[in-house]
């Protein structure tokens, strides 16, 4: 297996000074393709933090990001919103969907973003929602749809155009617990396809759900263990 992500001796420090906040303390991490991993902490642990570094939303304090053999540290803006829209599926606790748009063309929004032609978009965004079971859904809005939906849309836009990184900050955090469930069960089936998938979460429950568990605390990765009662 090939490493993926590459996190060294990462620092992140918010209002540099008296009021500094050290929300990530010399974080190492490597992370290789097709793992499931949870990443897990209290509110306030620096979860969030992380997830922008790896997700290219933020750039660090110090240290240093390699991602998918590509030094992202030092980038521009404008490169790292090509990272983001190429190598990155974004599933968030709000869903952050576009609600004048149906299902279809929220999924098919990022596949614009990244120039692909009309007949491909359909093609690709159909195949996604498929995947997440709302293939009858495709021409509703977001109003229309149960939470569990909506979260099924998100990630069907996440996958569209298969990134090599999927990252979930709080997928499930606005659910009840049979979409949980639902979500729980979509994102490990995209793991079993072989992709990596990088779920953050405060909730130990549903940290247990996936391969690897990693645990911060104060900025700092205090565990990092194989969960042995992962079934594939
Ligand atoms: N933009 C910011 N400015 C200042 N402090 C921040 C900012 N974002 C987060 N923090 C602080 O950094 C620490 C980690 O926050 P965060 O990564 O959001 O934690 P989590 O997602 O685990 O709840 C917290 O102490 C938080 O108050
Ligand atoms: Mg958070």
């Amino acid at each position: 297996m090939s490493k993926l992500i590459e996190i060294r001796d990462m620092c992140k420090i918010y209002n540099p000074g008296e009021n500094e906040v050290r929300a990530l303390d010399h974080v190492n991490l490597k992370i290789d393709e097709n793992e499931f991993v949870a990443i897990i902490g209290h509110s306030g642990s620096g979860k969030s933090t992380l997830m922008n570094m790896l997700g290219c939303l933020d750039v660090p304090s110090s240290g240093t990001y390699i991602l998918n053999g590509q030094d992202v540290s030092g980038l521009t803006d404008d490169d790292l919103s090509d990272i983001r829209n190429k190598d990155i599926g974004f599933i968030f606790q709000g869903f952050n969907l576009i609600a004048g748009l149906t299902a279809l063309e929220n999924v098919e929004l990022p596949l614009i973003y990244r120039g692909v032609g009309k007949k491909e978009r359909l093609r690709l965004s159909e195949i996604a929602l498929k995947k997440v079971g709302l293939k009858m859904r495709m021409e509703h809005k977001p109003s229309e749809m149960s939470g569990g939906q909506q979260q099924r849309v998100a990630i069907a836009r996440a996958i569209a155009q298969a990134p090599p990184v999927i990252l979930a900050d709080e997928p499930t955090g606005n659910l009840d617990s049979g979409s949980t469930r639902e979500i729980m069960d979509i994102l490990k089936g995209l793991h079993a396809e072989g992709r990596t998938v990088i779920l953050i979460t405060h909730d130990n429950e549903i940290a247990a759900r996936a391969k690897r568990i990693i645990r911060i605390m104060d900025g700092k990765i205090v565990d990092d263990i194989v969960n042995e009662k992962f079934s594939a």
